[in-house]
């Protein structure tokens, strides 16, 4: 099955955003954007307005990846902001359904992410409402950190699981994604690879965009 590639923009230099942004772009199907709050993640990161910064700068898809608790107070200013997608992690909410609504009528569309830790099953009940599930392939509040295969059956499962309630919804993976990590999460079901190191934190961001890009359109050679 053909994937699509998101950039992560938590390893992009953040004194020239704009600059990075323009760098990956064209290979983009969307641009992964982690938001976090020294709380549900030990680390601090962007918030709202580096969103709202950005929307004018490029016309690719923005997906949210709250790594925050209480997820929900940012979603107006997100939405107007100018997010696509705002996904929240499944272990910081206590009601995915209301979450989901609460974003459907803002326009915005949903998706839960799970922690290396969470069982793939803790998603199933919420598909069919969700546009994208995160696995987790490595723990939440860094970049850089070393691939966890562990995330590789359960992107399995919850790929076999949409497919057989035949749902739109895309599989992500979001952490120690690159070529070869990319390669093998597509293999296993994943419709979006996520990666931030492996494309910011190059000599030649572009070059590691249109690579991994490659690789999730399977038009890379082996
Ligand atoms: C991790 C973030 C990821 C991060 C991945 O908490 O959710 O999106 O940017 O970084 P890399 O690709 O460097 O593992
Ligand atoms: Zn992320």
């Amino acid at each position: 099955m053909q994937a699509k590639f998101a950039p992560s923009l938590l390893a992009a230099d953040f004194s020239c955003l704009t600059d990075q942004v323009r760098l990956v772009e064209q290979y983009a199907d969307s641009l992964h954007i982690d938001l976090m709050d020294a709380h549900f993640v030990p680390t601090l990161g962007i918030g709202p307005q580096v969103v709202e910064s950005l929307r004018p700068v490029t016309n690719v898809f923005f997906h949210c990846h709250l790594m925050i608790e209480n997820p929900q107070n940012q979603f107006e200013q997100l939405a107007k902001g100018g997010a696509n997608l705002i996904t929240v992690h499944v272990e910081a909410v206590e009601d995915p359904p209301a979450v989901v609504a609460a974003l459907g009528e803002l326009g915005v569309q949903a998706g839960l992410a799970v922690n290396p830790e969470t069982p793939a099953e803790a998603v199933f009940p919420f598909l069919d409402e969700l546009s994208d599930v995160i696995v987790m392939t490595v723990n939440p509040g860094w970049g850089g950190q070393a691939f966890l295969p562990e995330g590789l059956p359960k992107v399995e499962a919850i790929r076999t699981e949409i497919d057989r309630r035949g749902l739109a919804c895309d599989v992500e993976v979001d952490g120690g994604i690159n070529e070869e990590t990319g390669r093998r999460c597509v293999e296993a079901g994943a419709t979006v690879i996520s990666a931030g190191s492996s494309v910011f934190r190059t000599p030649d961001p572009a070059a590691a965009a249109r690579r991994l890009a490659a690789v999730a359109h399977g038009e890379a050679p082996r």
